[in-house]
């Protein structure tokens, strides 16, 4: 047995084009891009084909002799083939396009057609399918009680965090509003032995100051007007358990003293009381501050800040781990499709594009949210782009992301990095590339190129 798996073959893709020129081309081109490549002159002779190999895709065109592309898909989804579809639809038609993605086509390519435009469809589509796959099956990824990244950072961070719930010592946890510091602490807490102990969170931001030292290690009766009872606080209240400070950088500096003596003593003293009583708690703190500088301006004290600091964990943000954002809509797809009682069966592929691209300045929070907000809007189990917030939508007004693991030379004109052609030079060569796919029609390769012919003469003319 040798340790290095075999790579799995590349998806398979059907294209089913009457013209053996535009067949050929197309062919040509997505081989290139690194795909295998079946190819059939007609609808008839594509179902032929479907019958007996395994095809991840199909790229059809709709007008066909005999039987239409259409009619094709139609057949295919009647026949419950889930097989993925990209109908190619003439100019100015519209119309069809939308009925072919009624009907159940993943996506449309009108004509003329660009070879970028190509790739960059049979890529999506077959990205979106394997994302579905993915959350039709709930594919465990390597999570965290319920914390979403296969990410290195993500994955490294997994693993202290394991390593850390198994002590007492206090933490804290840093990063960027949205990146799932709560998640984390109430993670932590699960994977610690305290797991079956309460775990209490409070925001120190909500408590007012007066109110704070009551509120963490209560009061005896009398103790102020109003304290008519003796109440416990939340120290008394988590104890055996774990405690979460979140917004820790929100607490006052007199608190701050009597948090870092209930961390070195482990006994606090409730509000009006004489004695010290032990507690045995857990700290979790977290901010999105910047606790040194808070030092430096006097906010934070430096000795409570050097207590907690000596574990702490730092979440990175997401647009530092776009690697993650795949498996995140994965499962907060499925998560609120549940919540909601709804089917998505299929993401835009325009929608994709606009998720997978966003940087996310509100990380997961914002990508949630965007989530839950188009899942709710989806209608026929559709994700559609024009569900997406505003800002996601108009981030990049024509997403354009590296297709198929190339490196940028979609048209695989052939020259080096380090000597790059004119787009003068380009523009020939990907002139004559396509006359020579069409045997020298010029009409066709000015519908390719979506000139007109005129054009293509006087560039011809150029040369
Ligand atoms: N890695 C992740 N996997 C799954 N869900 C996540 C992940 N990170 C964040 N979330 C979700 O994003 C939302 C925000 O997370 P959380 O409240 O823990 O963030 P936070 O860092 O505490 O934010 P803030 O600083 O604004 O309080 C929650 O709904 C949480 O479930
Ligand atoms: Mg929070």
């Amino acid at each position: 047995m040798t340790s290095t798996a075999p790579s799995p073959p590349p998806p398979c893709l059907l294209i089913v084009e009457d013209d053996p020129a535009i067949l050929e081309l197309l062919e040509e081109e997505l081989q290139d891009a690194g795909y295998a490549t079946l190819g059939a002159g007609s609808a008839e002779e594509a179902l032929a084909t479907l019958s007996h190999s395994e095809v991840a895709l199909v790229v059809s065109d709709v007008r066909l002799p005999g039987i239409s592309g259409m009619q094709l898909l139609e057949q295919l989804r009647g026949d419950g083939s889930e097989v993925g579809f990209i109908v190619i639809t003439a100019f100015g038609t519209i119309d069809q396009a939308v009925e072919a993605l009624k009907i159940g086509a993943d996506d449309f390519l009108t004509k003329p057609l660009e070879l970028e435009g190509v790739r960059e469809a049979v890529f999506r589509v077959l990205e979106n399918r394997r994302l579905i796959e993915r959350f039709r099956q709930h594919v465990p990824g390597d999570d965290f009680h319920g914390i979403i990244g296969n990410s290195e950072p993500m994955q490294a961070l997994f693993r202290d965090a394991a390593r850390l719930a198994k002590s007492d010592a206090p933490i804290l946890i840093l990063g960027e509003s949205g990146t799932g510091k709560e998640l984390l602490a109430r993670a932590i807490h699960a994977e610690s032995p305290r797991a079956e102990a309460p775990f209490l969170a409070v925001n120190c931001a909500s408590i007012p100051a007066e109110l704070m030292e009551s509120e963490f290690f209560g009061h005896r009766k009398g103790a102020f007007t109003g304290a008519n009872d003796h109440r416990q606080g939340l120290f008394q209240a988590a104890h055996g358990g774990s405690l979460f400070l979140d917004e820790i950088g929100e607490m006052s500096p007199n608190l701050q003293a009597k948090l870092l003596r209930a961390l070195q003593e482990r006994t606090v003293k409730a509000v009006g009381a004489e004695q010290e009583e032990p507690v045995d708690v857990r700290i979790i703190a977290a901010t999105h501050r910047d606790l040194e500088q808070e030092i430096d301006s006097g906010n934070f004290r430096s000795d409570l800040f050097f207590r907690l600091e000596t574990f702490s964990l730092r979440i990175s943000p997401l647009r530092e781990r776009p690697g993650d954002i795949e498996r995140l809509l994965a499962a907060l797809i499925a998560k609120h499709a549940a919540a909601q009682e709804k089917c998505i069966e299929r993401v835009e592929p325009a929608a994709l594009a606009a998720l997978l691209d966003y940087p996310y300045p509100g990380n997961v929070r914002e990508l949630e949210n965007a989530v839950m907000r188009a899942v709710t809007l989806a209608e026929a189990g559709v994700l559609s782009h024009a569900d997406l917030p505003e800002r996601l939508r108009h981030y990049r007004e024509a997403p354009r992301r590296q297709t198929g693991g190339e490196t940028g030379n979609a048209l695989a004109l052939g020259q080096s990095a380090g000597s790059w052609p004119s787009l003068e030079e380009v523009e020939k060569r990907y002139i004559q590339k396509v006359l020579d796919a069409t045997g020298g029609n010029k009409r066709r390769t000015a519908d390719i190129l979506g000139i007109a012919r005129r054009t293509l003469y006087r560039r011809l003319e150029e040369e």
